[in-house]
């Protein structure tokens, strides 16, 4: 495939060129590599993620052999199991009440009640940040910040104590690895095993909220367990605590990093947004969210024979089988010319900015307000604090093409 290739660092580095090649090209075309069928423009995106015959799963309608493909090896067994029993590998009936006994927790008023625990961890997270630069010398934003905030935030939310947190990013970057496509059973064991570990955690604390309920999360949903009508499965529980904790904060790390990065390689942007941060700010964030994606592909089965193609443009339309994998390139379809104009400018004042970064139809990111909010803090706070705010080098990016970030991003703050 034209330049498309998730397992090339010089493609996850800049896939905006592929992306363009592809948009340009069939509806949908067969990725030999990945084995998956890439659907790069925005209206089939955004129409594909809202089409009941794709599914996050396939297990609900089929058994693997009969969905022609190969049943996971047993050392996985933990990570399926984990996995499986939270909602964004769910779909209806139980994807719809996973998703109602988690959804008041995230409501905009709920988030809204967060918002000055956030800012206040944040102004103590810069505060260090600050103190350490205060020589001149680099800090890193992404270990400094982008990185602790949504951990902490999604901690506290769900109740794991403080003692505890450290444990919390090593579990939750291991079980993610394996949504990367190259993915190996190295990464499978590994993920397997803080399944494990993480489960046993957690199936204690919920034991400990069972007797003695605080004002958390986790609190809530072993009531739910508890309860008769609407209810939640003790597996269930966990995989939700595991989702939560994996979502709660992967994706915002990286959302953060790549957002201040665009910023800063903006500099007229950086210049227009701190001239009228209170006007700029919300449609700033939305086009960090959308010029440089974090969560640039997400997977769909296909569990019916599906058409593929925009008549209107004159499309020879694409028959996609049943049985296949779609790979939807949010990352494409956000730069996609028909939707956005000039999509491969940076401009802190787009509007409308209808980016697809948190995906659409009945998996919408559950947790987007939370980040919204998150992020807004992190970046209003950084860009009151830190007027000459400046990148030191050309920050790397990670090898990761499904959640894709930095690895850091050296600044100076003085
Ligand atoms: C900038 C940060 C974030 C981005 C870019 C992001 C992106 C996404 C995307 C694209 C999906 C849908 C995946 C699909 O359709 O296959 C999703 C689902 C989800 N996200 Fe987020 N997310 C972010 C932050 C969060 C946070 C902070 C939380 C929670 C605390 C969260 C919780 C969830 C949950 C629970 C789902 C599953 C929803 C369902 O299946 O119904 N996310 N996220």
């Amino acid at each position: 495939m034209d330049g498309y290739d998730p397992s090339s660092q010089h493609f996850v580095d800049d896939p905006y060129p592929a992306f363009d090649k592809l948009r340009a090209g069939p509806p949908s075309v067969f990725d030999e590599t990945t084995g998956q069928w890439l659907i790069s423009r925005y209206p089939l995106v955004a129409g594909l993620l809202r089409d009941r015959r794709l599914g996050r799963t396939y297990t609900h309608v089929a058994d693997h052999e009969s969905f022609g493909r190969e049943r996971p090896p047993d050392y996985l067994a933990p990570f399926w199991a984990t996995i499986g029993n939270g909602m964004l590998d769910r779909e209806p009936p139980d994807h719809t009440r996973l998703r109602r006994l988690v959804s008041s927790a995230f409501t905009p008023r709920r988030v809204a009640a967060l918002a000055s625990r956030v800012q206040r961890l944040t102004d103590d997270l810069l505060d260090r940040l600050i103190d350490a630069g205060s020589d001149g010398s680099a800090v890193d934003l992404v270990a400094g910040v982008a990185e602790p905030l949504p951990v902490t935030v999604i901690a506290e939310l769900l109740g794991v104590p403080e003692a505890d947190r450290e444990l919390l990013r090593p579990w939750s970057a291991t079980i993610c690895r394996m949504f990367e496509l190259n993915a190996d059973r190295t990464d499978g064991e590994a993920a397997a095993s803080a399944c494990v570990q993480f489960g046993d955690y957690l199936r204690q604390l919920a034991a400990r909220r069972r007797t003695s309920p605080t004002d958390d999360l986790l609190s809530d949903l072993v009531a739910v367990v508890d309860a008769d009508g609407d209810r939640l499965t003790p597996d269930e529980l966990i995989g939700t605590c595991v989702l939560l904790l994996n979502a709660g904060h992967e994706a915002t790390v990286n959302a953060t990093g790549n957002g201040v990065w665009a910023l800063l390689r903006h500099p007229e942007q950086h210049v227009r947004l701190r001239a009228d941060l209170d006007g700029l700010l919300g449609p700033a964030i939305e086009e960090m969210l959308r010029y440089d994606c974090a969560t640039p592909m997400f997977e769909r089965w296909v569990l019916s024979d599906i058409t593929v193609g925009e008549p209107a443009t004159g499309d020879e339309p694409v028959t996609v089988p049943f049985g296949a994998e779609l790979a939807l390139l949010f990352g494409s379809a956000n730069r996609d010319p028909s939707v956005f104009r000039d999509p491969d400018s940076f401009d802190i004042g787009r509007a409308p900015n209808p980016h697809l970064t948190f995906g659409a139809g009945i998996h919408f990111c559950l947790g987007a307000p939370l980040a919204r909010m998150e992020m807004t803090t992190v970046v209003g706070s950084l860009l009151r604090r830190v007027p000459n705010l400046a990148p030191t080098t050309e920050p790397r990016y990670k090898p990761g093409f499904v959640v894709r970030g930095l690895h850091s991003l050296p600044v100076t703050v003085r």
